[in-house]
C-alpha cells in the first residue's frame, strides 16, 4: 500500500484523488489545498487541510499546483528526506526543494475538472533522482491503471513541447476551422468524422505517411484559391506557414508564391 498526501485541488489533483480512491493499492492520507472550500465536499472521505505545517507522514507527496508555485510550496514542507513529486511537464525536477527526495509524476494528457478521465489512456512520465524512488512512482502509476515511462528532464520537456503541438495548436486549428465554417453558415459538426479519422490514422501510420491534401499534392491552383478565400490575415499567415512546412517536409518547393511582407518604414 502506498500512502499519498495530495496537494492542490485543480484539474489534475481532483482526477488523481478520484482515481486513487478507487485503488486498493493507494491510500490518500490527506488532501491539502490553500483554499479549503475547494475540497470541503470530501471531508467525510479524507482528512483535509489548508495548513502546510499540518502535513501528515506519507510515502509520496504529490504536488499538483500551478507550475509557478511548485518550488515555493515544496520549500514550505516541515520535514525532510521524503519523496516529493510534482505533476508538471515543464517545471524542472531541481525546482523542488532539495531537503526532500525529488521526483516528477507527469500525466501526459489534457485534464479538465468536469471531463471524465480514464487513466488507462494516460501515460505517466516519471523522473527521479534516487533510484529507490522509481519503484514507488511506477507502482503509483500502475495503481491508476496507467502505463509509466521513465524519462529524463530533456525528454520530459520535449514531450511537453510536442504535446503543445498535438493538443493546443491542433485545437486552435479546430477553432480557425470553426470560424471558417461559421462565416458561411455551415455546421462545424460535419468536420467531426474527419477530425476523428486524422487522430485515428496516426495510431497506425507515421504523421509523415498520413499526410494528404493540396500542399502535399502541390495543387497550386487550389492553394491559391484557398488563400483568396481567407479574409482574415492571421488565418492566411497560418495557412501559408503550414503549407510551406508540409511542402518542406515532403521535398516540394514553391507551391505558394512568397507573400509580400509590409515594406520597411
Ligand atoms: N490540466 C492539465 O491538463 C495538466 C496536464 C498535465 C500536467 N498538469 C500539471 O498539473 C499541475 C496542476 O495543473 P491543474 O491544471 O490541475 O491546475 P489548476 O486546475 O489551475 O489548479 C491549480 C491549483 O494550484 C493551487 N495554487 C495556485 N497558486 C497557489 C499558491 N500560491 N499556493 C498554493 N496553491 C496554489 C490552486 O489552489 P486554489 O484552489 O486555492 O486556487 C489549485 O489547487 C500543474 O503543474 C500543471 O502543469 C496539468
Amino acid at each position: 500500500m502506498i500512502s499519498v498526501v495530495l496537494l492542490g485541488a485543480g484539474n489534475i489533483a481532483t482526477h488523481l484523488y478520484k482515481a486513487f480512491q478507487k485503488s486498493d493499492k493507494v491510500v490518500i492520507k490527506q488532501w491539502y489545498n490553500r483554499h479549503l472550500e475547494a475540497i470541503q465536499a470530501f471531508k467525510n472521505e479524507v482528512e483535509i487541510t489548508d495548513r502546510i505545517s499540518d502535513l501528515k507522514e506519507a510515502d509520496v507527496y504529490l504536488i499538483a499546483v500551478s507550475d509557478d508555485v511548485v518550488g515555493e510550496l515544496s520549500s514550505q514542507f516541515p520535514f525532510d528526506n521524503r519523496l516529493t513529486v510534482h505533476t508538471s511537464g515543464s517545471v524542472g525536477i531541481y525546482e523542488l526543494d532539495k531537503k526532500n527526495r525529488r521526483g516528477v509524476f507527469y500525466p501526459l494528457q489534457s485534464f479538465s475538472k468536469d471531463a471524465n478521465v480514464n487513466f488507462k489512456n494516460v501515460p505517466i512520465c516519471i523522473e527521479v533522482i534516487e533510484k529507490q524512488d522509481l519503484k514507488t512512482l511506477k507502482s503509483l502509476a500502475a495503481a491508476l491503471g496507467s502505463k509509466s515511462h521513465k524519462v529524463n528532464s530533456d525528454q520530459r520537456r520535449a514531450l511537453h513541447l510536442a504535446a503543445v503541438f498535438v493538443n493546443n495548436f491542433t485545437n486552435q486549428l479546430y477553432r480557425v476551422a470553426h470560424e471558417i465554417t461559421e462565416a458561411q453558415g455551415v455546421e462545424f459538426d460535419i468536420l467531426k468524422p474527419l477530425i476523428l479519422e486524422t487522430a485515428n490514422k496516426v495510431q497506425h501510420l507515421s504523421p509523415y505517411m498520413a499526410q494528404t491534401g493540396p500542399a502535399k499534392r502541390n495543387d497550386k491552383i487550389t492553394l491559391r484559391k484557398h488563400l483568396k478565400l481567407l479574409e482574415n490575415e492571421e488565418q492566411k499567415a497560418i495557412y501559408e506557414l503550414l503549407t510551406t512546412s508540409i511542402q518542406k517536409t515532403h521535398g516540394i518547393s514553391n507551391g505558394l508564391r512568397p507573400r509580400r511582407t509590409s515594406a520597411k518604414k
